[in-house]
């Protein structure tokens, strides 16, 4: 591990664990490192705890846009209330070929000041785990379940989640990641179509959509600020993601 990555596991609150016989800087084996990760071993766990709903979306409309399409399409798009609201709509941001797609749930203020998603303090502590796991922000790619802020930090209603879902769909159709990691409860219960609590929809190697993308579900990072004992267990779903896009082909 590099003295970066130390760094970050450092500021996350995640100890790193050490020898302390004979040579005291000598970390134990990246096994050890792994231990807490073993216990949640990336299997694919066939089974959703709920079934794969229809969303009752209608016929998507951005199906078969190429990515300069789907920008403009989400950029002037006005399907549902919260364009009212916002100062610019937040497409994504990241490779478009990237292994690893992050999902969060919708643009918070800054996010929707800047136009990029996760750019704020969650953002930040985002980017710190994504360096612990050995990728820059710049090699994932980051989105949304929502394109545009909902008013004052508000939950996502349902309907604009449906309606917002092909969006986000056809930017995973186009970017085919070996894994997603859905971050927070509103992301992830979305997503999966269950309303299962985070506690137990992490842990578990999820699938999503036809292609049975390996979907890995974890803490939001929001949360992980207001509650830093969470963060070893956000730092065995990481281990875990990272671990799926190293063995995939
Ligand atoms: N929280 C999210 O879920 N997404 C963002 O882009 C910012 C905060």
């Amino acid at each position: 591990m590099s003295a970066l990555q130390q760094r970050y596991l450092a500021e996350m609150g995640i100890p790193v664990w050490r020898l302390r016989a004979n040579d005291p800087a000598r970390p134990l084996p990246v096994e050890a490192e792994r231990e807490a990760s073993t216990g949640n071993e990336a299997k694919l766990a066939a089974a959703q705890e709920a079934p794969a709903a229809s969303r009752g979306v209608e016929a998507a409309p951005p199906d078969g846009l190429d990515w300069e399409q789907l920008a403009l399409a989400v950029r002037d798009c006005t399907r549902c209330g919260l364009h009212r609201g916002r100062t610019q709509t937040v497409f994504g941001v990241g490779r478009r070929d990237a292994d690893l797609m992050i999902i969060g749930e919708a643009p918070g203020a800054e996010e929707d000041r800047q136009g990029e998603p996760f750019v704020g303090r969650a953002g930040q502590l985002l980017n710190a785990m994504l360096t612990a796991i050995g990728f820059a922000r710049e090699e994932v790619y980051i989105a949304n379940i929502l394109k545009c802020r909902p008013p004052n930090n508000r939950d996502p209603q349902p309907s604009e989640q449906a309606t917002c879902t092909p969006y986000l769909d056809r930017q995973i159709e186009l970017i085919e990641p070996k894994a997603i990691l859905a971050l927070g409860r509103i992301a992830a219960q979305w997503l999966l179509q269950t309303d299962v609590p985070i506690g137990r929809l992490r842990g578990q190697v999820r699938q999503y959509g036809a292609a049975g993308i390996p979907l890995v579900v974890s803490y939001h990072p929001a949360y992980l600020l207001r509650s830093p004992l969470a963060k070893s267990k956000s730092w065995q779903d990481l281990c875990v993601v990272r671990d799926i896009v190293s063995q995939v082909e």
